[in-house]
């Protein structure tokens, strides 16, 4: 199969091209597009068969439920059911944007896209791409990250074009995206809202409307133990994960240049190629042949941002080590450090 990119012009937008992206998805097709948080990976949310090729595409293990976008708040009467009252204010604070609602699904709604549960994850995103294909469409339109399964999630469409082409049959390219990280998900079938995975919007931003929410206990900092379950069937996969092997020093920001210096050279000395993930503050206190900055640690945005491109740059390169600093603190440093610890396997020296 032929993928078809279509580079889509934000300040004129060709509706033939949303035309034709439409006639894929009701034809049961793939259309990849970009979100304010990451590419996703678009089919028919209310068609079975859809779902099993979004499976297929990104070799992804079926058990593990696709997200459905919508484009008006009215659709969740549609798909869910027994909605509470905190469903709608969220919706209301919070949509269009970064938040993904976990609710009890309704019977429109087939068990291929919840990966056989009986809630749905439920996200009305921003991005004016995304609006424009799920309004032409007409559908719901279910979503996974547009990256193969594994492998860190899709924030430009040449990402998407190297991890799918050939499995989809189009990509709307609409430059890099704004975030960088995947949504905030927020389960509101518990007692108490739990957020399941952490995103742009933090739990500081929910509690504003909901003073009971809480992080689920398998959020957590460093890796979760074998008896708590991960809620979100999503998280206990190895994930996000670049090719090398990676590697994060926690403590003193100057101790840990040390101590990543005298790893590395070691490793160096073996012959392997290693790379160091830095930030502007530090990048040349380092002495690796690779030294890449994130960027500077009072961009926490830019931080969140370039993280994924980051992780593929180091696969491109080839390199065998990755050495990272952390990124706790601030208002994304629960989002940003998720991603990073399951891409390191949460391998964590502290120094
Ligand atoms: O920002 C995002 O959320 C992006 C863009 C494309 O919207 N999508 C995304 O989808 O990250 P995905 O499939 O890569 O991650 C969805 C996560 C998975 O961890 C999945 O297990 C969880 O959401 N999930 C989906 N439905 C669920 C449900 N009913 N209950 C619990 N977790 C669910
Ligand atoms: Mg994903």
């Amino acid at each position: 199969m032929d993928t078809v990119v279509k580079k889509i012009n934000r300040k004129q937008m060709n509706t033939e091209d949303f035309a034709e992206a439409s006639r894929i998805l009701h034809r049961g097709g793939l259309v990849a597009f970009p979100t304010e948080t990451v590419y996703g990976l678009g089919g028919n949310a209310l068609d079975p068969e859809a779902a099993a090729r979004i499976y297929a595409a990104k070799g992804r293990p079926s058990d593990n439920p696709l997200i459905v976008h919508i484009a008006d708040v009215r659709a969740l009467d549609v798909l869910a059911v027994n909605i509470p009252q905190t469903a709608w204010r969220l919706a209301e604070r919070f949509w269009p944007g970064p938040l993904t609602m976990i609710l009890q699904k309704s019977p429109a709604v087939p068990l291929s896209t919840t990966g056989g549960l009986e809630t749905v994850a439920i996200r009305m995103p921003s991005d004016e791409i995304a609006e424009e294909l799920i309004r032409s469409s007409g559908l719901y339109i279910a979503a996974p990250s547009a990256n193969a399964s594994g492998r860190p999630s899709t924030t430009r469409a040449e990402h998407v074009y190297e991890d799918l082409a050939g499995r989809i049959e189009m990509i709307l390219d609409g430059g890099p995206v704004q975030i960088g990280l995947e949504s905030t998900i927020i389960d509101l079938t518990t007692e108490h809202p739990l957020i399941l995975r952490p995103g742009y919007i933090s739990l500081e931003d929910i509690r504003e409307l909901i003073p009971e929410a809480d992080y689920d206990p398998a959020v957590l900092k460093h890796k979760p133990q074998e008896n708590i379950v991960a809620k979100a069937p999503g998280m206990k996969y190895r994930h996000y994960a670049p090719k090398g092997c990676l590697t994060i020093y926690e403590g003193d920001a100057m101790a840990v240049v040390e101590t990543i210096n005298r790893d590395l050279e070691q490793r160096e000395g073996q012959g392997h190629k290693c790379a160091v993930l830095a930030t502007d503050e530090t990048k040349q206190y380092y002495r690796a042949d690779i030294v890449k900055s994130i960027g500077s640690r009072k961009d926490e945005e830019g931080i969140a941002a370039r993280l994924f491109d980051i992780l593929r740059e180091f696969d491109e390169e080839r390199v065998e080590y990755i050495y990272s600093e952390s990124f706790e603190g601030g208002q994304l440093g629960q989002a940003i450090m998720n991603r990073l610890l399951k891409a390191a396997g949460y391998h964590v020296v502290e120094v």
